[in-house]
């Protein structure tokens, strides 16, 4: 099964494809994630992205393509996987139709997290990551045990640097303006499924395999 999760910064995205590639069996690809690790590393494709993700900015079609596609084409893939944060431009899904036709694939699902604007600011400044294994807490929503440490290997919590209060209102416009027109893309194609992604993070899981599964 092939799956794009969709939705604004902070729609639990991340969280979410966690938990469905666990009860799937499919490879997680995050380009955000791809782009936090080339960052940390400080490789050539991380510094040209930090300039942009850095400033909330969407990082160019150009530099975040050429990820996808080699990712695409690897041997795990072949059961399907789930695409989070890609893609994020009209151009990006495009260059995906075009990547998915030469590997002879194609799109199931594409999951849209919906949750209203007033929610997202005190997820992102509230979420915290094991700098190890980049599991996803949030200090009041879903906090560790401990405060501060990560529950699975007991490793230290941070702060993303684009979960402060000005970053996340560029984040906000950037998906409005370039993201969100993907919705009508997908509904085109009859592929947008829409999951109510306000209720508690349990019961969000429980909507999108239902979804998934074609019982929703
Ligand atoms: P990326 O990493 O994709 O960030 P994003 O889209 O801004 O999404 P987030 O990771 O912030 O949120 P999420 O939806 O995953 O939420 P999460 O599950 O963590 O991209 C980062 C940057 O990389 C971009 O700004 C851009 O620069 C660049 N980039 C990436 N892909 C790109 C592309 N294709 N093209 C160009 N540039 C690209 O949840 C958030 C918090 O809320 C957590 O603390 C969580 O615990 C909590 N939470 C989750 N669900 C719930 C719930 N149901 N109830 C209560 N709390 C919840
Ligand atoms: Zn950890």
């Amino acid at each position: 099964m092939n799956v794009l999760i969709m939705g604004p910064p902070g729609a639990g995205k991340g969280t979410q494809a966690e938990k469905i590639v666990q009860e799937f069996g499919i490879p997680h690809i995050s380009t955000g994630d791809a782009f936090r690790l080339a960052m940390k590393e400080g490789t050539e494709l991380g510094q040209k992205a930090k300039a942009f993700v850095d400033q909330g900015l969407l990082v160019p079609d150009e530099i975040t393509n050429g990820i996808v596609k080699e990712r695409l084409a690897l041997a795990d893939c072949e059961k399907g996987f789930l695409l989070d944060g890609f893609p994020r431009t009209i151009q990006q899904a495009e260059t995906l139709d075009g990547i998915l036709q030469e590997l002879g694939k194609k799109i199931d699902h594409v999951v849209d997290l919906k949750v209203d604007r007033g929610f997202l600011l005190a997820r992102l400044t509230g979420r915290r990551l094991c700098k190890t294994c980049g599991a996803t807490y949030h200090v009041m929503f879903n906090p560790p045990q401990m405060e501060g440490i990560c529950d699975k290997d007991g490793e230290e919590l941070y702060q993303r640097s684009d979960d402060t209060e000005a970053k996340v209102g560029t984040r906000l416009d950037e998906y409005t303006s370039k993201t969100a027109p993907l919705l009508a893309y997908y509904s085109e194609k009859g592929l947008l499924r829409e999951v109510n992604g306000e209720k508690d993070i349990d019961a969000v899981t429980i909507d999108i395999i239902s979804c998934l599964r074609g019982s929703l």
